[in-house]
């Protein structure tokens, strides 16, 4: 039987309520996505406008040698202008890359009663896991062609305990190998504000660590949906795991000259990991880094899946820009927010860009 959404209410049903997700959408083989997630004009990626992101990979083993300042600036250069930057040579074995991403297909593809046990809000494991589609369906107009599940962790008993079975000691490990290059690359950009960052301080901001496995199965009218709207990272810093499809579009911060908004594709490379600076260091830094604002295409052909890891300051903590950063301005840009309240505004709003939520943190906005 044909299954036809003929209201959006049986389309909500199956989708979020039963939890098929955008994948089961996929799966029963429509000629054409249900109206829900056709995007408004302004929001369709074209991917023949877009320029590839030509910046070579920022080789981090140099990190050790004679050209340790040169990396340095590299990766304080890329922070300041585009905000994202590539990694090479990053300490994260390879295999594992390879395994988180075949993990991911692998996760996607159980029966829906398996992975329904992870949805958000029915898991018994609460906020630990959570499974969802889009970001959040009950406010958006048009839903994103992507489902995610959220691995929120505390500790290892903890991940050990609610984690999916199938994935939770590889992405145990996967935290375990990438922490040593995170905190160099915070503390590279933290050190560069010329704040003398202490063991407990690099705690404070990167205290919470969330990995996700993004999916993004094969839609019908790639021209006309997005995999992600436009929003930019909660956190402190993005490490983002993409597979060789592609698809990952990043906003310069400057329109061109013809008033237009310029995207550029960031291009999957082998072996590399995709950084990018989050609200929260753009806060911090009063300013100097560019947390920007990134979206994803879809593809009629294959399911595209990817891996960020979110490093986020704790809820608890208060988020304000660095006294050495508002001196090198003259003023702040920013004022001092409740990391916990950030996140609530975070997550009660569609993804509609980041300007509406920065704001949130941001004197005399306007
Ligand atoms: C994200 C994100 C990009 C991608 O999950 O926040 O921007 O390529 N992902 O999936
Ligand atoms: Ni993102």
């Amino acid at each position: 039987m044909a299954l036809s959404f003929n209201t959006s209410n049986s389309l909500y049903d199956f989708v979020v309520r039963e939890g098929n997700g955008v994948k089961g959408v996929s799966d029963l083989g429509l000629p054409e996505v249900p109206d829900r997630y056709i995007q408004p004009p302004e929001e369709r990626i074209n991917k023949q406008e877009s320029r590839t992101c030509d910046a070579p990979p920022i080789d981090l083993s140099k990190l050790n040698g004679l050209e340790h300042e040169k990396v340095v600036d590299e990766i304080v250069r890329a922070a300041e202008t585009l905000g994202f930057f590539q990694v090479v040579n990053h300490g994260v074995p390879l295999e594992l890359l390879e395994s988180l991403k075949h993990t991911a297909h692998k996760f996607f593809s159980l029966p829906l009663e398996k992975k329904t046990l992870y949805r958000a809000g029915v898991s018994p494991a609460g906020p630990v896991t959570r499974l969802a589609t889009s970001f959040v369906p009950e406010k958006e107009k048009t839903w994103e062609w992507k489902d995610y599940i959220s691995m929120i962790y505390r500790s290892d008993e903890e991940a050990l305990q609610y984690w999916p079975n199938l994935c939770r000691e590889l992405v145990l490990e996967y935290l375990k190998l990438s922490s040593k290059m995170v905190r160099g690359i915070v503390e590279i950009l933290i050190r560069n504000l010329g704040v003398t960052i202490d063991d407990s301080k690099t705690e404070q901001i990167m205290g919470d660590k969330v990995v996700n496995f993004n999916y993004y199965p094969p839609c019908p009218n790639p021209e006309l949906t997005v995999g992600l709207g436009r929003h930019s990272d909660l956190g402190t810093i993005t490490v983002l795991l993409q597979d060789e499809i592609g698809g990952l579009y990043v906003k310069m911060e400057e329109d061109n000259d013809a008033g237009k908004e310029e995207w550029l594709l960031i291009p999957p490379i082998p072996g590399a990991l995709v950084i990018n600076i989050g609200d929260i260091l753009q806060i911090l830094s009063n300013g100097k880094y560019k947390s920007a604002e990134h979206r994803t295409t879809t593809t009629s052909t294959r399911a595209r899946v990817s891996v960020p890891l979110f490093i986020l300051p704790i809820a608890t903590e208060r988020i304000g820009p660095f006294p050495e950063a508002v001196k090198n301005v003259g003023f702040a840009r920013y004022r001092e927010v409740l990391m916990q309240d950030y996140m609530s505004k975070y997550f009660g709003n569609a993804h509609e860009g980041k300007k509406k939520i920065i704001d949130f943190a941001r004197i005399n906005s306007a």
